[in-house]
Parts: C-alpha cells; structure tokens; sequence
C-alpha cells in the first residue's frame, strides 16, 4: 500500500490566530510518528463564501465552486485522514471550519478523522463534541483519542514551544496509532461496494 495521506487542517483563519503554532506542533508529532504522508492544508489560504450552492449536496455532491477553493477540494480528496486543529468559537466550531465542511460532501466520505484542540477553558472539545455530530452527517469516521489544550496561553511560550511536551507527545501519538489503523481500514473499505 502506498503511503496513506493525512491532511492537517487549520480551522481558525483570524488575524493573529494561534491556530497555526498548534498545527505546527502537530505536524511534527506527525512526521515523527511516520505512518502518513502529511499535508497542511490553511483554511486562510481558501476562498470560503457563507452562500452554499443551491442544490444541497446529497443531491449535487460536486456543485460548481469558487476557482479559490479548488486547491482546498482537490486536497481534500487527495487525503485519506484527517487532523482537524480547531479552537472553541462560542462553544463551537469556527465559521470558516463549518462552511469548508459544507461546501464539501464526497471528500469526506467514509474517510477517519481526528482532533486537535486548544481554547480558554474548555479547550476546543466542545467544538470537537459538535464537529462528531456534522462529521456523522458526512459518513466519516471520528476517532475516540484527540490532543486538547485548554488554557493554551499558559502551556506554550513565546517563542510557540511546549513548556511540558511529553504529555501531550504521547496524546499525539496515541492519537496517530488509532488514526492509522482506522485509516487503512477505511481505505479497505472504500474499495468494496458501498450500501446503497
Ligand atoms: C469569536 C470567539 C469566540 C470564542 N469562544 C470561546 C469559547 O467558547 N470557549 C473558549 O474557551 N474560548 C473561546 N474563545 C477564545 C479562543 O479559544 C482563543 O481566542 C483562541 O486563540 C482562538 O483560536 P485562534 O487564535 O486560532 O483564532 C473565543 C474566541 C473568539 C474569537
């Protein structure tokens, strides 16, 4: 089997967002690990209109879209896993996340995906709790383990580096054996004929 794809993708697109020092420290937990090929996919770099096309995607699963989300798509499809690195938002998903999700539909399909995430006190879980039910919709499969950072502000310093790496190290990596053995078998499974 070629090497399985894993794409990291950055939720939060703000100006002076966090986001991509934990996805940094992710990605590295990541190549270390070395069972996926890694991707960053930085939802900032993505053209994410809120008007969603006017067929809802069940019936039109590849609506035309923006020439400034193509990238986005096709890596998105490219990718056999994800990692989604996701701050709380009012005890939710950020907006870009939710409308990245929404303006896809097959790319996600029976595919496993993980989380990463960081906040004030809850740490991006309820986030992650509310992106289980969207991703469920969507026929993926969340895994159990995820890496949170709740009050993140004092488990980073400046220069974006763990003050105590070794627990959350092992939190990735435990996340990434799990990733990894529902990937491949997700990718197994794409190869038989889906229910109808
Ligand atoms: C619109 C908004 C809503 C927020 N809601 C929460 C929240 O519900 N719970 C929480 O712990 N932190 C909340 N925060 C704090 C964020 O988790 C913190 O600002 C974090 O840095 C956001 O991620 P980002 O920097 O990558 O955008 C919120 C921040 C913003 C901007």
């Amino acid at each position: 089997m070629s090497a399985l794809k894993l794409a990291v993708i950055i939720g939060s697109v703000r100006d002076g967002r966090f986001g991509p020092v934990v996805a940094s420290w992710f990605t590295e937990q990541a190549r270390q690990h070395g069972a996926f090929e890694v991707d960053v996919i930085d939802l900032a770099d993505a053209q994410l209109p809120l008007e969603l096309p006017a067929v809802p995607p069940a019936l039109d699963p590849d609506p035309e879209r923006p020439a400034g989300m193509a990238d986005l798509s096709a890596r998105l499809a490219a990718a056999d896993a994800f990692v989604i690195v996701t701050p709380d938002y009012n005890r939710s998903v950020p907006a870009a996340l939710k409308a990245a999700i929404d303006w896809h539909f097959t790319q996600w399909d029976a595919k496993a995906i993980g989380f990463v995430g960081y906040s004030g006190a809850s740490g991006g879980l309820l986030a992650i709790e509310h992106l289980r039910q969207i991703f469920n919709e969507l026929n993926a499969h969340t895994i159990r383990n995820y890496v949170t950072f709740p009050r993140y502000y004092l488990l980073f310093d400046a220069e974006g580096q763990l003050r105590e790496p070794d627990e959350p190290a092992e939190a990735a990596r435990a996340l990434l054996d799990q990733l990894h053995w529902w990937t491949a078998a997700l990718v197994a499974a794409r190869a038989l004929p889906a229910p109808a």
